[in-house]
């Protein structure tokens, strides 16, 4: 429901600046997932948004309104946090409509809403319980779905999946996906370290870096055309691969990228690189295969199916040609001749 720009966004806590300048369009419905380090700035860039920081200087709009000073609840702003603040001594049922009730909404009104969230997120079964007595993605869920009843025109959420297990992670991000979907028009905004849902939920992700953005664009584009090592290095698991020196001025560069599924395993005489199986790890579904060359660190290589290779294996490798990353000294693509 609302266009979101930022232009020359910055923040600094005394001396220290930590949003460094940043100039992004969220568009209207969008999915934006913000990704970076470890301190990189992206919670402050949220509450920045939200209204829970200020904003030192350049300009936040709102469907090009100007919202630097307009405080949070004015804002038509959602938020849910990693960690889950339910009072512990409402219902699930209360816990929902507690917003609604601060803002004067009748009960009628805030039954039909608690009932229309409670559906999408399925927790219709839970109303009536106390917090304690839910798991941990269930709490989560009654959390998202607080922020639901509040009719948000924007959803912003950090890390709102961090703290559960595997299998709760993947069926609240699920639930997650479809409320973006049955809410198409309102625009979320995601923070989260975990590649699988950023590039899964994503419209668009924004890599942040030091306060500043490295690249923004959809999963696959940065995923096929990052923009810097940094991106092509931060994107993607397992890592890609880099390899320097005469591996890369072989290929007209100063560093080489080649993602772990980007490499073939091929007949004596028929490789690029030689090495040994130094240590593999069985996923199930796929294997990686940690082969040392005689590079900085030992190639991963992706193989589907089951562990086929043994450690001490010798194997040939070869890249494929169209999927090679090249990058200069600066870190940045070779323009392809
Ligand atoms: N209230 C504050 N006062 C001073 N410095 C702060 C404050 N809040 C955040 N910072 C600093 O700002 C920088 C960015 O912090 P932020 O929490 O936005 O990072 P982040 O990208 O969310 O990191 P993480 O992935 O660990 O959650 C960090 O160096 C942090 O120490
Ligand atoms: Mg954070």
């Amino acid at each position: 429901m609302a266009n979101i720009q930022m232009k020359a966004v910055r923040k600094s806590f005394g001396v220290l600046e930590v949003i460094k300048g940043v100039d992004l369009e969220i568009r209207k419905g969008e999915f934006m997932v913000f990704v970076g380090p470890s301190g990189c700035g992206k919670s402050t860039l949220l509450r920045m948004i939200a209204g829970l920081e200020s904003i030192t200087s350049g300009d936040l709009l709102f469907d090009g309104e100007r919202v630097n000073t307009v405080i949070p609840s004015k804002r038509g702003i959602a938020m849910v946090f990693q960690s889950y603040a339910l009072y512990p001594h409402m219902k699930v049922r209360e816990n929902m409509a507690f917003g609604m009730k601060l803002a004067g909404a009748s009960e009628e009104e805030r039954n039909e809403r608690v009932a229309r969230a409670a559906r999408m997120l399925q927790i219709d079964h839970l109303l009536d319980r106390l917090p304690k007595e839910l798991s941990g993605g269930q709490r989560q869920r009654v959390a998202i779905g607080r922020a639901i009843t509040r009719d948000p025109r924007v959803f912003l959420f950090d890390e709102p999946l961090s703290n559960l297990d595997a299998a709760l992670r993947v069926a609240t991000r699920l639930e997650i996906a479809k409320l973006h979907h049955e809410m198409n028009d309102v625009t979320m905004i995601y923070v989260t370290h975990d590649q699988v849902e950023a590039m899964t939920l994503a419209d668009r992700i924004c890599v942040l870096r030091d306060g500043r953005v490295e690249q923004v664009g959809t999963p696959s584009d940065l995923y096929e055309k990052p923009n810097s090592i940094f991106v092509a290095g931060f994107i993607g698991s397992p890592r890609m691969n880099f390899l320097d020196g005469a591996r890369a001025a072989k290929h007209g560069c100063h560093t080489l990228g080649i993602r772990s599924e980007h490499i073939d395993i091929v007949a004596d005489g028929e490789g690029e690189w030689t090495g040994t199986v130094i240590h593999a790890e069985d996923l199930g579904s796929d294997n990686y295969l940690f082969v040392e060359i005689g590079a900085a660190e030992p190639l991963i290589v992706r193989r589907p199916g089951k562990l086929d290779h043994a450690n001490g294996t010798h194997l040939n490798l070869r890249p494929q040609a169209q999927h090679l990353h090249r990058f200069d000294a600066e870190g940045r693509p070779v323009s392809q001749s």
